[in-house]
């Protein structure tokens, strides 16, 4: 079951790129614009909200299977100092649980605002921020030290 939560995480994690970049996008796009903020609008910032609360639960699951995470947890001095281990035991999950949370308090802030362009602000901003934290903490193949290089995918 390992092999497959892990190529799904590692597929989810686009869609939670594209629909952040896109709500993002759409944010301050309709912040400077003060245009309303439309329904379309609404299901975006519903939607990339959903696809990330998705990835947490993969990742959750993800935590408790993997090997690395295993070994992390059951051998917590001699993991530390090395850097793929710690980075999923600890560096990548708190991140990506951090980012996930402010994409979910924004979302939430959002709906709760009166205006469009209060609407649009919440979110351009809080979105932005989980952003920058995620793709700081997604592995890629060309990550720099300390991150840690993972391929763009994974087969099933
Ligand atoms: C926006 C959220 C997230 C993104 C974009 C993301 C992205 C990724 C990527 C690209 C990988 C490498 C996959 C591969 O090896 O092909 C990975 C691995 C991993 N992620 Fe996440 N992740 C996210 C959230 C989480 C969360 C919330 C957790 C757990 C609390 C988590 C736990 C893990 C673990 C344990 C691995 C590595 C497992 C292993 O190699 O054995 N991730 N993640």
């Amino acid at each position: 079951m390992y092999p497959e939560v892990l190529a799904l995480h590692s597929l989810i994690r686009w869609c939670v790129v594209a629909s952040l970049l896109f709500a993002v996008y759409r944010a301050y796009k309709g912040w400077f614009s003060k245009k309303p903020f439309s329904k379309f609008d609404n299901s975006v910032r519903k939607w990339t909200a959903t696809i990330a609360q998705t990835q947490l639960v993969i990742g959750l699951v993800l935590y408790s299977l993997s090997p690395l995470v295993n070994y992390f947890l059951h051998h917590f001095k001699k993991a530390l100092p090395q850097r793929e281990i710690r980075f999923f035991g600890m560096e990548h999950a708190v991140m990506m649980i951090t980012a996930i949370i402010i994409i979910t308090i924004g979302s939430i802030k959002a709906k709760r605002k009166s205006t469009g362009k209060e609407k649009y602000r919440t979110m351009a901003i809080w979105f932005s921020i989980a952003m920058l934290i995620i793709l700081s903490s997604m592995p890629l193949p060309f990550s720099p030290p300390p991150f840690v290089q993972r391929p763009f995918f994974r087969t099933f």
